[in-house]
């Protein structure tokens, strides 16, 4: 039997997009033309008295917009509880406006002349120095990015992440990936210390040096703190190449620094229509008309919500590209807004995957729980529907009417959008017009002001995360890291006096 060919399909838009990028083409993303069609809108039609318990009031919101007005305005000026260690963690925000085209053009030829050395390349990262890179990445790409020839995937090398995870099986099926293949990488750690960030790099370190001995320090990036940290020590003696994360940007913040910037360039992603995206919401969240700022709208929506007992915010794509986009999202709010008992908790989904599962629970379940649609508007490609000669699932009738994948898929946002408000589950949607760089910077830019906001309306600093250091103390302990003997013997004797329960 033959090998299956694609009849009657056109090229895939994904792959030429990424051969247009790999060529040095870009989209004209300065033209009036291009972002009027590829502006990202927010509609909240939905969020507002919505049936049943927890319906949020008109009302509600009048009474917020002083005090979100009041927010932006000591944002803007860099005031209240936004401090880590003495910096004001909001340089963020105007990112968009001081990175040079210069700055952007060293990452594009590093990138260039890296990956015509290599086959693969590996983002050793994990929370803020992993997520917007793979969330960008998998949002702009071919789904099967690594199994394309390297022609489809624009010359860019096949693209890997570790560090994320600490699953020994995961780590070992990518080693597997990288058999016989040159290979690059770069270590991102604003820390420096992050332990499962190091011991990826001591892997992946020890495996090139064996492979290349010196040579393997070329292939070495190092994105880190600019003058301090083990990672910033290393990279000074062995001459390793380095990019910058600044002080003043949050690791889940820092997508638009050389922390998402590099990779992207390794992947052909145009940064400079990304940053063009951030650019303009930039300009458009500066507005202190609340209901022309989608980025205000959007923090008091989801702050009235909180306060009206939602307290899940189910954040639905329907294009498995935006699916990250929404992993994203769920470490930027959570690991912001938790504090002090308070915060939603985000849960990414993809419909109408999870239709079949969780969307039970959203129309029927516990009414505690708000949703969010990424709707991409323009997929990528189209697909059709073929014809069948009985109609047995009853399906002609889409045909006929000249309706194709695309429409239904449509449909996925329109029809849960209405079913789940009139089950009491307040929703809004998030309009995406194409899966470009242009459209994501818009979107990253509006979250990261949005959650800053939260967090003024919660009452906490929503730029550190204390309560992750919980964890990783207690995970010292009990690896015997040298410095923590004391904590070690308080869990040892907690547990001792805990009555064990195994079944
Ligand atoms: O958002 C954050 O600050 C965190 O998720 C950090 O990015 C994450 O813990 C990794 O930290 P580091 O870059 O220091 O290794």
């Amino acid at each position: 039997m033959k090998g299956s060919e694609l009849v009657d399909l056109e090229e895939n838009s994904t792959t030429a997009a990424q051969q247009r990028r790999g060529d040095g083409r870009q989209n004209a993303f300065d033209t009036p033309e291009f972002r009027e069609a590829n502006r990202i809108t927010l509609d909240v039609t939905h969020m507002l008295e919505a049936p049943g318990p927890g319906s949020i009031a008109m009302e509600k919101i009048e009474t917020l917009i002083p005090k979100v007005l009041k927010a932006h305005e000591m944002l803007q000026r860099e005031e209240g509880d936004i401090f880590d260690h003495g910096i004001s963690m909001t340089g963020w925000q105007n990112l968009p406006a001081t990175v040079t085209k210069e700055h952007l053009a060293k990452i594009q030829s590093v990138a260039k002349a890296m990956s015509a050395e290599i086959d693969a390349f590996v983002s050793l990262g994990i929370g803020g120095s992993y997520l917007g890179i793979e969330a960008t990445f998998r949002a702009l790409t071919h789904t099967y990015f690594n199994q394309l020839p390297s022609a489809e995937r624009g010359g860019a090398p096949e693209i890997y992440f570790l560090g994320q995870n600490m699953d020994p099986d995961f780590f070992r099926d990518t080693l597997d990936m990288l058999r016989g293949k040159r290979v690059g990488i770069n270590v991102i750690s604003k820390s420096g210390t992050t332990t499962e960030t190091a011991i990826a790099f001591r892997i992946m370190r020890k495996m090139m040096e064996e492979n290349w001995g010196a040579d393997a320090d070329q292939l070495i990036l190092v994105t880190t703190d600019k003058e301090k940290g083990a990672l910033r020590t290393l990279a000074g003696d062995k001459g390793y190449r380095t990019f910058v994360v600044p002080d003043d940007v949050g690791g889940r913040f820092s997508v638009l620094t050389d922390v998402g910037l590099v990779g992207l360039a390794m992947a052909r992603i145009d940064i400079e229509e990304f940053v063009a995206g951030f650019q303009v919401m930039r300009e458009i969240s500066l507005e202190n008309d609340f209901w022309n700022n989608p980025a205000l709208v959007h923090a008091a929506m989801r702050h009235a919500a909180w306060c009206a007992g939602k307290k899940i915010e189910v954040v639905a794509a329907n294009s498995a590209s935006l699916y990250w986009v929404a992993r994203w999202m769920e470490q930027l709010f959570p690991e912001s807004e938790g504090h002090e008992g308070h915060g939603m908790w985000v849960s990414p989904s993809l419909y109408s995957e999870k239709l079949h599962a969780n969307g039970q629970m959203v129309q029927q379940g516990e009414r505690n729980i708000m949703e969010t649609f990424l709707a991409l508007t323009e997929h990528d490609n189209r697909m059709s529907i073929p014809k069948t000669d009985n109609d047995l699932d009853g399906l002609d009738f889409l045909v006929n009417r000249g309706m194709d994948m695309n429409h239904v898929n449509r449909m996925v946002v329109e029809g849960p959008a209405y079913a789940h408000y009139q089950g009491g589950v307040p929703n809004m949607t998030i309009e995406i017009p194409h899966r470009n760089a242009f459209n994501l910077g818009q979107l990253y830019y509006m979250m990261e002001k949005s959650v800053s906001i939260s967090g003024y309306l919660l009452g906490h600093n929503p730029f550190i995360q204390p309560g992750v250091e919980a964890y990783k103390r207690a995970m010292f302990a009990l690896i015997r890291k040298p410095g923590f003997e004391k904590k070690a013997l308080e869990m040892e004797n907690q547990l001792k006096g805990m009555k064990r329960i195994r079944v």
